[in-house]
């Protein structure tokens, strides 16, 4: 098959926005989490080690931080949208998401009934496009981050915060004064994101993603992250 390109040779450099708990997220120094065991499966079969460059979720969602070179791939719990596909290319899905409202224990979940209160989101997400078509009245707060986004929650500077249901269901374990007030079903598919045209690239990571769902591997990393 084709021969697969890396932007430097023996390194997979994966462009995501950190923290994302736990898909990516920093301890003792070390960036771990879902993706990036996904993502070191890629590496092992290109014969390479992976690199991981934290840079703000809204350059690798616009496509600017692929397209520029600044990574061979994107692993950021990213949902695949039409919008993305016009700027850069997604693998098969990989995992799937909806959109989940966090807060403290006993705050009314509905929009209806935060009218006047203050709703966190992370900058250049799926919760920002959602809160924004179904939030009328909702006063919506800008983070650049999901660890600036739940910090906020936690300190009160905010009501409420909408993320996907993965991180904010992973974070109310930690912190049981909080919990999810309010899911919605958008039906949200992740996907890793390449340079547009870089096929070569996606083979490998589509083909890793397959043998690691039919060898059981898929379903270890998964209870590693997940089976808490
Ligand atoms: N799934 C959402 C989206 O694609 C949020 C992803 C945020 N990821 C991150 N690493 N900060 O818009």
């Amino acid at each position: 098959g084709a021969q697969v390109q890396l932007i430097t040779a023996g390194k997979v450099t994966t462009c995501t926005g950190l923290p994302y708990k736990p898909f990516q997220y920093e301890e003792n120094g070390k960036v771990i989490g879902f993706d990036v065991d996904l993502m070191d499966l890629v590496a092992k079969k290109l014969n390479a080690t992976q690199e991981i460059v934290d840079t703000p979720f809204e350059g690798i969602q616009s496509g600017v931080d692929l397209s520029s070179g600044k990574c061979d791939l994107a692993a950021a719990g990213m949902t695949i949208t039409d919008a993305r596909k016009q700027n850069f290319d997604f693998s098969d899905p990989y995992f799937e998401a909806t959109q989940a409202i966090v807060a403290k224990k006993g705050t009314p979940g509905q929009f209806e009934q935060l009218k006047g209160k203050k709703l966190g989101y992370q900058n250049g997400t799926t919760g920002q496009e959602y809160a924004q078509k179904n939030a009328p009245g909702v006063e919506l707060v800008n983070f650049e981050d999901l660890g600036l986004e739940l910090n906020a929650v936690e300190t009160g500077v905010v009501d409420a915060a909408i993320n996907d249901n993965g991180v904010v269901f992973d974070w109310v374990k930690d912190h049981p004064d909080f919990e999810v007030v309010n899911q919605f079903d958008t039906g949200e598919k992740y996907g890793i994101g390449v340079k547009k045209g870089n096929a070569a690239l996606l083979k490998v990571i589509n083909e890793t993603i397959a043998e690691a769902k039919s060898s059981g591997e898929y379903d270890k990393i998964y209870q590693k992250w997940f089976g808490k």
